[in-house]
């Protein structure tokens, strides 16, 4: 079996979810939308092995990321073959700007074709979904909704968007989404509040997006990422992703829109902050945004495509 060399781009989701429907299946308790990146990347390659092995950013892994790959190769290799899985993610790993998404989308990718079992897309994102609720979406191109069986689909859309990622901090995370999703779950008297919110929220984007309605699916988003952080923070013990720096960013974006250049921001399980805007605005936001000291990077991105092998079988 020749190597296979595959590539799938990080998601953030305009409409997110939070929470599963079932933890060891792991599908999400709602559906999703999100934009797919052409900024944020991750290049997988899978070889044949004599024992398995997950290479990241150049060095082996063990334990908790090891065993993620292994349970995911075990949902689709024949009996007795080990692999060898070498990663490199093209943005920074677990730290809230979707690496699981790209991660998980890229090997999805690389094993239809190293073990030639010729997944439709859709069942494809469906594989995905199993190794990080995200990386459903990030098989698709563009705007993606993913629904709450955990399979996904590319949206018809019209709107020129581009996304300016605000790196706000290094390293990992605080907590995982996983485990963060359960403790929110299982203690926030907001939780099923959110859900019940969440299917008007993820209506009306439709909508938004039918009618060519920037501002409309902006003021979703923003009220999204604030509802789902919300949620996070009534939860017992409270939690939270953003910094200070963060909630500047965030004011500054809402000072920004007040004073006429349209953009929504929207931030995920860490404290980066991302700004959704039409392409024609992206680069005065960047400038804008730049002003801000401490800020790690701005990167702006347009919407990326799906999952694809470079090479392979
Ligand atoms: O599926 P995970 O474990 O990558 O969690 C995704 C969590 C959020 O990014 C906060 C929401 C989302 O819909 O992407």
């Amino acid at each position: 079996m020749k190597p296979v060399n595959a590539i799938a781009y990080a998601n953030i989701a305009l409409v997110k979810y939070w929470g599963k429907a079932c933890v060891n299946k792991n599908i999400p308790q709602t559906g999703s939308l999100s934009l797919t990146l052409n900024a944020f990347y991750t290049k997988t390659t899978i070889t044949l092995s004599s024992k398995d092995r997950f290479v990241l950013n150049g060095i082996e892994q063990y334990s908790d990321r090891l065993n993620k790959v292994i349970s995911f190769l075990s949902l689709v290799r024949p009996k007795g073959l080990f692999c060898e899985v070498v990663s490199e993610n093209f943005v920074p790993t677990e730290s809230g700007l979707a690496s699981s998404a790209s991660g998980f989308a890229a090997l999805a990718c690389a094993v239809d074709k190293f073990f030639k079992l010729k997944l439709s897309r859709q069942s494809l994102s469906k594989l995905a979904c199993f190794g990080s609720g995200s990386a459903s979406r990030s098989i698709f191109p563009g705007l993606v909704l993913m629904n709450s069986d955990g399979y996904s689909r590319k949206i018809i859309n019209t709107l020129d968007l581009s996304v300016v990622v605000v790196e706000c901090g290094i390293g990992k995370k605080v907590i995982n989404s996983r485990s963060a999703m359960s403790i929110t779950s299982l203690t926030s008297p907001y939780h099923n509040a959110w859900i019940s919110n969440h299917f008007i929220d993820l209506k009306s984007a439709k909508q938004a997006i039918v009618t060519n309605d920037f501002d409309k699916l902006g003021k979703i988003t923003e009220r999204s990422a604030l509802r789902m952080h919300a949620n996070l923070m009534a939860a017992d013990p409270g939690l939270w992703y953003f910094k200070p720096l963060s909630l500047k960013i965030m004011s500054h974006a809402r000072k920004l829109r007040n004073e006429g250049l349209v953009g929504y921001f929207t931030l995920d399980a860490g404290p980066h902050v991302k700004v959704i805007c039409e392409s024609k605005n992206s680069n005065i936001w960047k400038v804008e945004l730049e002003k801000i000291p401490d800020i790690i990077q701005i990167t702006v991105s347009k919407l990326g495509p799906g999952a694809y092998c470079e090479y392979g079988n």
